[in-house]
């Protein structure tokens, strides 16, 4: 099985949480970890389980005027392509399983909103079908640090992830 991981990060959260997913993603087959500019529609083509991720701005995914917000200096990793962007014309998935992730604060749920549903709505529009519930993963701060436990819960979350996968590809064929 090959896997696909495409993110974006301001601080370097989601980058570590995408690397650990991506390592229990790992024990199953091939895995990509790429940002939006080098995601293109032939590695999409390729994949056959799709995962994408971004920080939580503004309770949904971050805007290029979020990015501008929270590190001026810098522009989105991925020469300026967002993820919002990208998912607007991603290849379609013709019920390829696919899922969500976001990093978030440490602060209730209702309150910090999440960037994973909003990601999920779009991957499901696109013909993608959910293989796992859309995660969230906590940092203490705008600049992180994760929470203790949060990198061993991707990866497990990455292992749990490829097993369903793995399964429903049985299933089809
Ligand atoms: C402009 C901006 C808006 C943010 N809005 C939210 C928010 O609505 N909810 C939330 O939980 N975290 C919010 N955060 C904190 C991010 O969740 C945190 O910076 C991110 O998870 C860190 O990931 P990164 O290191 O990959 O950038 C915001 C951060 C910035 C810079």
């Amino acid at each position: 099985m090959r896997s696909l991981v495409v993110y974006e990060s301001l601080f370097g959260n989601t980058d570590a949480v995408a690397h650990a997913i991506a390592e229990g993603l790992s024990r199953y087959g091939e895995v990509a970890v790429l940002t939006p500019d080098a995601a293109d529609p032939e590695e999409v083509r390729a994949a056959d389980l799709l995962v994408v991720g971004t920080p939580t701005h503004a309770r949904g995914l971050p805007r290029a005027s979020s990015w501008a917000n929270g590190k001026p200096e810098t522009v989105p990793r991925g020469a300026g392509r967002l993820v919002r962007d990208w998912l607007i014309d991603v290849s379609t998935g013709d019920g390829r399983p696919a899922t969500a992730f976001a990093t978030r604060l440490d602060k209730p749920r209702w309150l910090t909103g999440s960037a994973a549903r909003g990601i999920a709505r779009r991957l499901r529009r696109r013909g993608w079908s959910r293989v796992a519930t859309p995660t969230s993963f906590v940092v203490l701060g705008t600049k992180g640090p994760l929470r203790d436990g949060e990198l061993d819960r991707a990866r497990a979350w990455g292992d749990a992830l490829a097993v369903v996968a793995t399964g429903s590809a049985l299933v089809q064929s």
